[in-house]
């Protein structure tokens, strides 16, 4: 091994035994995970980010509070969630209207469930709703915060990527003075005027550079949040990355658990118990980057799209490693195709140095995925379940002490992570039933 493989696999490994109390700090790690969802196809280049960036900027201008601007900052940066969320069930009924209110809705309802974005529910639920259809001052709550998110979704969706961003500048603002009135308050509308005179505001707009500056703006009040707080997001984060597709709907559910037995029987602490939980929730990330034609497939994948799919854990690292504290989850979540024979991907790590709890997710992930219906086969039966493991074990693919851990547990880890999984079959099924409620066939 030369010398910067070694300082590059250092720089990987480093940590696995210096484990201490999770924490984080709330606009970084909301800022990497509002980028992962950026990642979907579903929006262009930083979309989120950008609204973030408008809401951070019109509230300044608008004199709003701190609170009230950091409201509408997490609403930004997370209010494409309800159109993530079971994607092919909102695309399959695609109503234009009602897609907007559903989206609306959705949104409140997962913002409702979980801590760290309850604040901004209402801010989503109303963020299309037109200034002329408000029957309230202004000065209500959740109409500025809702207006300001409306005028920003409205500015960043007028903008044309393939141009110069100054050349819009007046294109742009005749659009929003146009919807003064009627769409956008015309208070709100004339602040927008004025911010739109710096051509500082656009150039920072598009800048590739966005997150670091949002980041050296102060953009957010900067907390520490532990580990219950960053839980409860990942689990948003999981389903909004399972329930893409009914045949993953339950799948990150299934290697939390399996992974989390197996870091018990290894003898992991209960901490790094809880730690690889949250990296076992994350691990599938990048494939929000991945088409969903080609996740869900009901064939064979060709070498073309395999070369895409093979781009996800790439994507899960990039986004968790800016996440400062998040050092061992992102090495334990994104190595998960990583093989003891060094042939894995998409980092080719030797054997040797792949740690433990990246051996536990590989082994974990692929059970529950060899546990699921799948468009292309049904779920796997105990006997070529075993075979298929053993099978990886004699290629040198698993670690066989773990694959044998699990095989001999293997009854009462299928038990618990059925359990789990219902449960996250029913929130998916409560979310589908809100769709079909919400649209008349
Ligand atoms: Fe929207
Ligand atoms: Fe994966
Ligand atoms: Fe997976």
């Amino acid at each position: 091994m030369n010398n910067y493989t070694w300082l590059v696999y250092n720089t990987l490994f480093a940590g696995e035994h210096m484990l201490k109390e999770l924490s984080v700090n709330s606009g970084n790690f909301l800022l990497s995970l509002s980028d992962a969802i950026d990642l979907s196809g579903s929006t262009y280049g930083s979309h989120q980010q950008k609204l973030a960036y408008i809401v951070w900027q019109m509230g300044n201008a608008a004199k709003l509070s701190k609170e009230a601007i950091e409201k509408i900052f997490i609403a930004a940066l997370f209010h494409n969630i309800g159109i993530l969320a079971i994607e092919d069930k909102i695309r399959e009924r695609r109503v234009d209207k009602e897609n907007l209110d559903i989206h609306c809705i959705l949104g409140e309802l997962l913002f409702e469930f979980t801590p760290l974005l309850k604040p901004s529910a209402k801010v989503i639920r109303y963020h299309h709703r037109p200034w002329n259809e408000w029957d309230s001052s202004i000065e209500s709550p959740y109409v500025i915060e809702s207006q300001i998110l409306c005028l920003a979704n409205m500015v960043e969706l007028s903008i044309k990527h393939d141009q110069f961003i100054l050349n819009q500048v007046d294109r742009i603002t005749k659009d929003i003075s146009s919807s003064s009135g009627s769409i956008i308050n015309p208070n709100l509308a004339d602040l927008f005027m004025t911010l739109s005179k710096r051509e500082d505001f656009w150039l920072d707009l598009v800048s590739p550079r966005l997150y670091s500056l949002l980041i050296n703006f102060k953009s957010f009040q900067n907390y520490i949040i532990g580990y219950d707080t960053i839980y409860s997001m990942t689990l948003l984060v999981r389903s909004i990355i399972d329930f893409r597709s009914i045949f993953t709907a339950t799948h990150s559910a299934g290697v939390a658990e399996c992974a989390g037995i197996l870091s018990e029987l290894f003898g992991f602490s209960e901490y790094e118990t809880k730690l690889i939980k949250i990296a076992a929730n994350l691990h599938d990330l990048g494939k929000l980057a991945i088409p969903d034609t080609i996740l869900n497939k009901p064939d064979v994948l060709t070498e073309h799209e395999f070369n895409i799919v093979k781009q996800h854990p790439y994507f899960t690292y990039s986004i968790l490693n800016t996440i400062q504290g998040f050092d061992q989850i992102s090495k334990w979540a994104a190595f998960h195709h990583e093989k003891q024979n060094g042939s894995g991907y998409p980092f080719q790590i030797p054997g040797g140095m792949i740690s433990t709890g990246s051996r536990i997710m590989a082994v974990a992930d692929i059970f529950s995925a060899l546990s699921e219906d799948r468009p292309y086969r049904k779920s796997m039966n105990k006997k070529a379940v075993n075979q298929i493991l053993t099978d990886h074990v004699n290629n040198h693919n698993l670690d066989s002490r773990i694959v044998f851990m699990l095989l001999e547990n293997q009854d009462e880890i299928l038990f618990r992570m059925r359990e789990k999984q219902n449960i996250s079959k029913t929130y998916y099924n409560e979310q589908v039933a809100m769709i079909d409620e919400q649209t008349p066939e």
